[in-house]
């Protein structure tokens, strides 16, 4: 591109040029005109004077003619320079500052004064920045404040385009993704189905679960937003456990506090009736077999029934939990021995698998040994004869998951829900007392359970567990929050 100095400056010079061949050639031509009309004249021969003299002085006034003529075209060009350089100076400066607004930069000076039109350029241009400023400055707001709304929002936040393109994700859904790979993978998994037209519904609630059988509870909702799609969604893992551990509670008092009511109210009658019987037993102290066999039978029975008593109580009212580290495979180490004589008649072996990363819990020590008893006695009076138990830990992120592993006869699928309800059983000498008295212990200890099985192949039970004090608080006050 031509510089605009170059531009005025040339046409001009060209003119100069011009003008100048043209005086030139008119002042020679004029003195050639001369000086042949001066020798033609008829006084010219009685003149004397010689016509190189003429020619001469002709070209003396030439001279001067073309050098006063070079002088004017110097100052001429001069003053050209000085004129075009004074009008482009301004205009380039112009054309700076337009490239630094461009840029993003607004503070600008534009140190040249005019009055004419360039001086009013100057003053539009100003204003025009000012404006732009103010502009941009009440975008850059709104911008941000909806930044910080998309992010400070309590639920995850997705923006994707028709062609499943992720362009906006809020900081709770990179939180979720980064320390939940199978949230990532469930909003995944969601987006392709919905854009493939698979999802039944664009709003819903659902559990998911991981490779460990641990569940997650997600709620979420797409929305499309011109030519794009928004999609909302949120772990309500936390609310959906109160809400089940509220069910349960709820249930707890109603059944529990009849339960442990009437336990109390048969405890102190049939200490009465142990006692009368031991006097008998000491009457009939000949007694034959028959009668023996009968007392044995009868003490058996209230033996059983000052159990079922026990459990009941455990239920419905659990002592408030001591809570304290426990040591997984010592405890469990401990307790294997009190349940020995059950799995050593099937031969069944119990196989203990403690990650080193996970063999510490937070909970109170009776409960845990109460916990593992119910439940390995569940897993082997389930079990065939040779078969094995397995007990094995993993991490999750803020909870130690305990899992009891067996190839026992497993869980029809309509008996999985009903299994926790108090009395449940489909065991000839069971009680159905179990299980609910583990998830009341759980519950009082923050932790919770879950169950995967399938008929014919086996159960594991995984139970789920704060490892550090930390976590134990935190599980408390989310729980009564
Ligand atoms: N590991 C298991 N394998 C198969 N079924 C089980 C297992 N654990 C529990 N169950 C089922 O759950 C029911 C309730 O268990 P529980 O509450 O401990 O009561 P109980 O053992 O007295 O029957 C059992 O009767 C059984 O049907
Ligand atoms: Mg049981």
């Amino acid at each position: 591109m031509k510089s605009i100095e170059l531009k005025i400056l040339v046409p001009f010079l060209a003119i100069i040029i011009v003008s100048l061949s043209v005086v030139g050639s008119v002042s020679y031509y004029g003195s050639y005109k001369i000086l042949e009309s001066l020798i033609n004249h008829p006084l010219y021969a009685a003149s004397g004077i010689n016509a190189d003299y003429i020619s001469n002085q002709l070209l003396e006034l030439q001279k001067y003619t073309i050098l006063v003529a070079i002088i004017a075209i110097i100052a001429a060009a001069q003053l050209t320079i000085f004129f075009s350089y004074s009008l482009a100076k301004p205009i380039k400066k112009l054309a700076a500052a337009c490239d630094e607004v461009s840029k993003g930069n607004f503070d600008i000076t534009l140190d040249y004064k005019r009055k004419d039109e360039i001086g009013t350029l100057k003053e539009a241009f100003i204003r025009m920045t000012e404006r732009l400023k103010e502009y941009i400055a009440k975008v850059l707001e709104v911008t941000s404040l909806n930044n910080k709304i998309v992010d400070g929002v309590n639920y995850g936040i997705l923006v994707f385009t028709r062609s499943g393109k992720k362009l906006l994700v809020n900081r709770l859904a990179s939180y979720e993704f980064n320390n939940f790979p199978i949230i990532r993978e469930f909003i995944d998994n969601l987006i392709r189905d919905f854009l493939s037209g698979n999802t039944p519904s664009s709003s819903s609630s659902t559990m998911i679960n991981d490779k460990n059988g641990s569940s997650k509870f997600i709620e979420y909702d797409i929305q499309p937003s011109e030519d794009n799609y928004i999609l909302c969604f949120s772990d309500i893992t936390e609310k959906e456990r109160f809400k089940q551990k509220m069910e349960y509670i709820n249930r707890l008092t109603s059944i529990g506090e009849m339960s442990a009511a009437l336990a109390h109210e048969i405890r102190n009658p049939l200490q009465g009736i142990k006692s009368c019987l031991q006097v008998l037993e000491n009457k009939f102290i000949n007694a034959d077999d028959t009668s023996t066999t009968l007392l044995n039978l009868i003490y058996g029975e209230i033996e059983r029934i000052n159990n079922i008593i026990s459990d009941l109580l455990n239920y419905a009212r659990p002592s408030e939990p001591k809570p304290e580290y426990i040591d997984i495979r010592r405890e469990i180490e401990d307790i294997l021995p009190l349940l020995a004589h059950l799995y050593n008649k099937k031969h069944i072996t119990m196989k203990i698998d403690i990650n080193p990363d996970c063999n510490y819990i937070f909970i109170d020590k009776s409960h845990f040994k109460q916990i593992i008893i119910n439940l390995l006695s569940n897993s082997i009076n389930a079990s065939d004869e040779n078969t094995e138990i397995l007990i094995y830990t993993t991490k999750n992120n803020d909870e130690i998951i305990l899992s009891i592993k067996d190839q026992g006869k497993g869980i029809p699928e309509e008996d999985l829900e009903k299994v926790f309800i108090p009395f449940f059983t489909t065991e000839e000498k069971g009680t159905g007392l179990g299980l609910s008295v583990v998830q009341s212990l759980l519950v009082k200890n923050h932790g919770h359970i879950w169950i995967k099985s399938k008929s014919g192949i086996g159960t594991t039970i995984n139970i789920a567990l704060p490892f550090d004090f930390a976590h134990y608080v935190r599980f408390r006050n989310n729980n009564f929050a």
